[in-house]
């Protein structure tokens, strides 16, 4: 097991690079599965949800390389359409397989996936929606099991709620179903669009992505192509609170501003200034924060829940009272508790709580519960006093690329070592 020791770092100043979107990355590898020959995917991030990916592409017969920054995968040789349990289980977006397996060959043999404890996590959007393109699907035993008669076929379907999963799910089986699909109340996600993007340069026929009403054209055959993943936009908006806490200033390139505009409010509110260029944002803080409001998680283009975390930890710091209410997921204020290890002031009912900000955090040995939790916890080992523990990093290796090692390229002081066993030996 490893931790991150953390020591309070103040003013963050420098440049540095957007990682790959995680959320983009991983239902294009899932893509590659419905696509013919070879796809060369840039800024793909290395990440251990991206290894859990190419571990099921390679399950599933695909040959897969890294070449620096960019995976490449040829998925001439499926040879499966069942991903096993233990391969399932690794991340969530593994569920995400199933309309590319159900396009390539027409049935697919999967159990429920993982993912980050935020919430039930249910999948019955998924399957509602694939239903609808002609697939029978019989659920038993912790088994999914689906088989198309022939082709899929094209459909209306309408989802009760703009589900990301469901709707790239949907859209992946509609690319290659005989006849035009139209998926309603689709999510607007950027990463929606990207697929969409991936897939159209492949010779997918998708207007509407980005927007609550997708059309796919059904084609014959996709081929590979080569495609560059969107910016990851939760990760610099956590730079950029990694920044708001410690004051300083901090330049982010490769940054698509429209992606993470709904955050913007956040920093302004707190008193940050945002300087927005062509594809670049630039953070001043001094490190004094105001409170950052009320702020309501939604499906884009709302605040992202995603950052939700990350702007709990701001507000713990901040000069006054600050409300988060979490409408996306039904468990995912778990980081409140492990902040007020660190001296917070937080109070939670149910998807509401209430920060009120204190002068300074306390540095503690405090535990990574989720991607986004943990990754705030980093946030608050930066500005809290003394030095803070990170531990159980294996949530923050999901989503985080190379993230202490960036932050002390900002001056930050992190350093990554094993964790000591009860003896005190490292592990
Ligand atoms: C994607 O998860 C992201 N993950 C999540 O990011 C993100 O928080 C979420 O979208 C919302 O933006 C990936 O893209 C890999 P949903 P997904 O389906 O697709 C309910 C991170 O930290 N729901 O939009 O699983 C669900 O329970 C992760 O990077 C159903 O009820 O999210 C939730 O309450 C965490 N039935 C809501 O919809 C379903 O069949 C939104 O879920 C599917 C979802």
């Amino acid at each position: 097991m490893e931790q991150l020791v953390i020591e309070k770092s103040k003013n963050l100043r420098g440049e540095i690079d957007s990682q790959g979107s995680k959320n983009s990355a991983l239902p294009i590898l899932a893509a590659t599965v419905i696509v013919r020959g070879k796809s060369v995917i840039h800024k793909c991030p290395h990440l251990t949800d991206v290894e859990a990916a190419i571990k099921i592409l390679r399950y599933l017969g695909c040959k897969v390389e890294w070449q620096d920054d960019a995976l490449v995968v040829d998925s001439e040789t499926v040879n499966r359409c069942d991903i096993p349990e233990d391969l399932m289980h690794e991340m969530r977006s593994s569920i995400v397989f199933l309309g590319p397996l159900l396009g390539r060959c027409g049935k697919a043999e999967l159990s429920a996936p993982g993912g980050c404890e935020i919430g039930l996590r249910p999948i019955d959007l998924h399957i509602k929606s694939v239903k609808r393109f002609g697939v029978e699907i019989n659920e038993g035993f912790g088994k999914i099991s689906c088989r198309a008669n022939g082709k899929l076929k094209s459909c209306e379907t309408v989802l009760s709620f703009p589900s990301v999963g469901a709707t790239e799910n949907a859209m992946l089986s509609a690319c290659l179903a005989e006849g035009t699909s139209v998926i309603f109340n689709s999510a607007r996600e950027p990463e929606i669009e990207d697929l969409a993007d991936f897939l159209n340069k492949c010779g997918a026929k998708i207007s509407g992505a980005g927007t609550g009403k997708i059309v796919v054209e059904g084609v014959k055959r996709l081929s590979g192509c080569e495609h560059t993943v969107i910016p990851d936009r939760i990760m610099i908006s956590t730079y950029l609170a990694c920044c708001a806490v410690t004051g300083g200033e901090i330049k982010i390139n490769n940054v698509c501003c429209d992606h993470i505009s709904p955050t913007f409010n956040v920093f302004v509110q707190s008193g940050c200034e945002l300087i927005c260029r062509q594809n670049s944002v630039t953070v001043k803080s001094n490190g004094e924060l105001k409170p950052i409001g009320t702020v309501r998680t939604m499906p884009y283009p709302g605040f992202p829940t995603d950052f939700q975390a990350p702007s709990m930890t701001m507000a713990c710091v901040a000069n006054g009272t600050s409300v988060i209410v979490e409408n996306i997921f039904e468990s995912r204020f778990k980081h409140a508790c492990e902040l007020i290890r660190m001296g917070a002031n937080i109070k939670v009912e149910g998807r509401v709580s209430v920060i009120e900000g204190v002068k300074e955090l306390t540095g503690a040995n405090v535990t990574s519960t989720d991607l986004r939790g943990g990754s705030a916890l980093v946030v608050a080992g930066l500005c809290a006093q003394g030095q803070t523990v990170v531990r159980n990093l294996s949530h923050i290796d999901r989503g985080c690329e190379k993230f202490s090692e960036t932050l002390n390229s900002l001056g930050a002081r992190i350093r990554r070592e094993q964790t000591p066993d009860e003896k005190g030996q490292k592990t």
